[in-house]
């Protein structure tokens, strides 16, 4: 997490930095920095707790500068405050540093390097950046010399993305990076540093890959690459093509409202991207690499990992692999017993998570094949897995994930058709899937239009309550998982997704009066014993809701949703829980689109 920016040329900085750190304040928004420096013998450093206006609001008229770095924090070392917000600075004020990431050993640093120095913040960083003056001005090394060698000294498990600058060298930003996101962008007379594309791309589309141990030094018109162990790299520039006013609000109150919204024209998007005439269009090197696999597994984390889940049935119904789905995190250190011809597939958004980017580099050195699902083309996952898929759903800016969830499940259904068909499987040969996206994308318009009720819902029956459950059984039990994230992470209710059947084992004892229930009824074989499931809550006092499909509801059912093909009702079941989770969230004067303690890509492990 956290965002980094950085500008050095022809150009003012203030703006172009604060316009960047407001593209990226998705990364974390628990306060702010910058530092410009005029190259005419003034600097600047403004650093405000809060949200990116705080800093805005604190920058007046003789703010100026002609190069600068700037930083949004989601904090991991000290609390949220002006103290600890980032740029960290050597105490001499010579060097000034953002940081996304974590350093590991930066307390043995301290304690081996700097034990009479004071510092000022309770961050990691700022270990870093007085190291590199105690380098500098202890033993005069030059700032290139002294960088290398305190990146030398950095724990390789650590994660990082800096950029550093040195008012004696006023148009020069250091740039390095291990694990942690970094681009870096060129303009005319000018060039830039950024954690993503969409912070510089209201200045260009022209962007250069940084790799993990690469030091780079960017000057307003040349930037040099070389290794840590000081060889000089060549890398070729590739450009982006990104609509900015894609990220644009328009008349909507949140982003994630928006985003609710737009599922609709997503799969309409999808259906023509790699639909055209009905049959997937697929890359066929991946259908080959697929073909060998034995066993898919599917890689994910928080919503990811959700829509993994309904993915799993889709791939074993259309293709007849095994497939099982993970979490990142605990992927990464301790996995089932592999098979013998393993394929992963990698769902993430962002493309950035640092949990699933540890299993990719676990994969890649057994150089086992693997595919990346996302949403950002270039981004980490993307660039470094065998074969990326883009599930096009335009920049998704609240930190509750929305409509990639629908899309990733979608790709992943398309994915699995072509495979299945390549494989010549009769169910995935017959499965008219074109025709039921289309039907999906009408059907998630016709709930999302029917708002106003579901705002109506949420004010009766989740305003008040602590508590609230999600259930249901088989798929409906995952998109229970994930309804369960996006009520919990948005209003701060706690609230659980549980299998239905798993209730009455121990969890149903939490069941107050009024305790909201709210059951996920799909699938023809289980409906039945999840509505059994609710009545046995309610005879406990709960106030039990329903999701439930036309052709399964009853009069009495709270949300009756568009028959779809049953592999797929998590696309259209989850939009109404999204839908609670945002009005909930509304009612309670929360910031809907930046939930406390979140964000958006989540760069650390
Ligand atoms: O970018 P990713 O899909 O890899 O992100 C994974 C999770 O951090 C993410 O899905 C998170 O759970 C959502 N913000 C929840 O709404």
């Amino acid at each position: 997490m956290c965002g980094i920016i950085g500008v050095t040329g022809n150009k003012r900085s203030v703006s172009i930095l604060i316009n960047g750190l407001k593209r990226l304040e998705y990364r974390g928004y628990d306060s702010a920095g910058i530092y410009v420096n005029d190259m005419n013998g003034h600097d600047y450093l403004i650093k405000r707790k809060g949200r990116i206006s705080n800093l805005e609001a604190a920058i007046n008229d003789n703010v100026n500068g002609m190069s600068g770095i700037g930083h949004t924090r989601w904090a991991t070392h000290g609390e949220p405050n002006e103290v600890n917000a980032h740029p960290q600075y050597s105490a001499d004020e010579r060097f000034y540093l953002v940081h996304n990431g974590v350093i590991e050993n930066f307390k043995q640093l301290k304690q081996e390097y700097l034990q009479d120095v004071h510092f000022k913040s309770q961050t990691d960083t700022e270990v870093v950046v007085q190291l590199v003056d105690r380098f500098v001005t202890k033993y005069q090394m030059d700032t290139k010399t002294a960088l290398l060698k305190v990146l030398r000294l950095i724990n390789p498990d650590s994660s990082y993305a800096f950029a550093m600058m040195d008012r004696e060298q006023a148009d020069t930003i250091y740039v390095a990076k291990n694990k942690s996101p970094l681009l870096i962008g060129l303009a005319d007379g000018y060039n830039m540093v950024g954690s993503d594309a969409m912070s510089m791309i209201d200045e260009t589309n022209k962007f250069m890959e940084i790799d993990d141990h690469e030091l780079v030094i960017v000057k307003p018109d040349h930037v040099s690459i070389e290794s840590f162990d000081s060889n000089e790299k060549h890398r070729k520039p590739f450009t982006v093509d990104m609509d900015a006013s894609a990220t644009d609000k328009g008349p909507y109150p949140f982003y994630m409202l928006k985003e609710i919204d737009e599922q609709s024209s997503v799969m309409r998007k999808l259906v023509q991207h790699y639909l055209p005439d009905g049959d997937p269009v697929i890359d066929d090197d991946l259908l080959a690499a697929m073909m060998k696999a034995d066993h898919l597994y599917i890689i994910g984390a928080g919503t990811s990992y959700h829509a993994g889940l309904a993915g799993q049935r889709i791939f074993e119904a259309l293709t007849g692999i095994h497939t099982s789905v993970h979490i990142s995190s605990e992927f990464a250190y301790e996995h089932p017993l592999l098979s013998e011809h393993p394929f992963f597939i990698f769902l993430s958004q962002s493309g950035e998570t640092a949990d699933s980017r540890e299993v990719l580099v676990q994969v890649n050195k057994h150089k086992w094949p693997s595919l990346t699902i996302t949403n950002v083309d270039k981004s980490t996952l993307s660039r470094e897995a065998d074969y990326t898929l883009l599930i096009d759903a335009g920049p998704e800016i609240a930190v509750a994930s929305t409509k990639a969830y629908t899309a990733q499940i979608a790709v992943e259904a398309i994915l699995a058709k072509a495979l299945g068909q390549k494989k010549e499987i009769s169910a995935a040969e017959k499965f008219p899937l074109k025709s039921e996206l289309s039907n999906i994308a009408n059907g998630i318009q016709a709930i999302t239009d029917g708002k106003d009720k579901i705002a109506a819902i949420a004010a009766h029956y989740l305003a008040k309550p602590r508590n609230a459950f999600y259930i249901g059984r088989g798929v409906d039990w995952s998109v229970a998982l994930e309804a369960a994230l996006k009520l919990k992470e948005i209003s701060y209710v706690q609230s659980e997704g549980f299998a239905s059947g798993e209730l009455k084992h121990g969890t149903i004892a939490l069941i107050e009066n009024h305790t909201p229930v709210i059951g996920i009824i799909t699938q023809d074989r289980t409906a039945g014993l999840t509505r059994s499931n609710l009545e046995e809550t309610q005879s406990r006092g709960a106030a039990i809701l329903t999701i439930v499909s036309r052709h399964l509801s009853m009069d009495d059912d709270t949300i009756i949703i568009p028959d779809v093909n049953e592999l797929l009702t998590p696309l259209i079941s989850i939009v109404p829980a999204q839908l609670l989770a945002y009005y909930t969230s509304l009612g309670k004067g929360l910031d809907v689109d930046k939930p406390r303690n979140l964000a958006k890509s989540v760069t650390v492990q």
